[in-house]
């Protein structure tokens, strides 16, 4: 291909039977749109909120068949329409705790304990007898079990509806998306990026059929080998750790 079919910034350009590009000036980024028969599949978000949106309006240019969400975080926007009712779409919170502002972040400085809690739910640490599900040093104090209301448990044991790969979708979701956790930041860039990123080995493996209750000993690597540190999840409610 000629590398002037490029230089129109901003404007579809097909490059095969329903596969199209588009170019944006910033970055230099190519984004590719696949149109299916009943679905369509958009390679690559842009980078903020913003720019998705003006994305979204581009593809509705081209088709209306809906979208496939691909990563973590995609996959999980999706699922959290479950929770808004009771989390609010933004995360601010209602019947249900607020996640924005880096609240869900001060109750989880370990995602294996938010998997762990949005996997069972209220009603399960309160039979376990399980009172603290986040980070017992918690800034303003714990999050008690059932100190706000009831979560209803969303993995299968627990007779929720999602698969373990949606839990940590919906997680991440929570925690980048609403809570405001910055994936490039030193605190978080790790656990971004083996966790939440779209290259995640661990939603990958999740994806292929590891449980979230064996993955601490699944043995997952990250991208140059190395194995990765997991806190044990389980197959029963536990004790939230604290930071560290
Ligand atoms: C029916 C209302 C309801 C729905 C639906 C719901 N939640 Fe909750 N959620 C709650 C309540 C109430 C609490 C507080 C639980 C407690 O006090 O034990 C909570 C707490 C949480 C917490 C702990 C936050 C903290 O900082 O303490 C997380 C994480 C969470 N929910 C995630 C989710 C996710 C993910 C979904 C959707 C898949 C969801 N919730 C759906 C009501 C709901």
């Amino acid at each position: 291909m000629s590398p002037g079919r490029w230089v129109d910034v901003g404007r579809w350009v097909e490059v095969g039977d329903g596969v199209l590009a588009r170019r944006y000036g910033e970055l230099d980024l190519t984004v590719g749109l696949v149109v299916g028969d009943g679905a369509c599949l958009v390679v690559d978000t842009r980078g903020d909120a913003v720019q998705g949106t003006e994305l979204a309006a581009a593809v509705r240019s081209v088709t209306a068949a809906p979208e496939v969400a691909t990563g973590p975080l995609g996959v999980g926007a999706e699922q959290f329409g479950v929770c808004a009712s009771c989390h609010g779409s933004n995360g601010e919170g209602g019947v249900g705790r607020k996640f924005s502002e880096g609240e869900v972040d001060k109750t989880f400085p370990h995602i294996e304990d938010q998997l762990r809690f949005v996997y069972f739910g209220t009603a399960q640490y309160q039979v376990a007898g399980v009172e603290s599900y986040g980070n017992p040093e918690r800034e303003g104090g714990p999050h008690l079990t059932q100190s706000l209301g009831v979560m209803p448990g969303q993995g299968a044991l627990a007779g929720g509806d999602l698969t373990d790969d949606e839990v940590l979708a919906v997680v991440c979701h929570e925690r980048y998306d609403l809570g405001g956790a910055d994936p490039a930041s030193d605190e978080w860039v790790e656990e971004f990026e083996h966790w939440c990123s779209d290259e995640s080995p661990i939603y990958a493996a999740l994806e292929s059929g590891t449980s979230l209750a064996d993955l601490a000993d699944a043995g997952v690597t990250d991208a140059e080998g190395e194995p990765i540190e997991i806190l044990p999840i389980g197959d029963a409610p536990a004790e939230g750790s604290p930071p560290g």
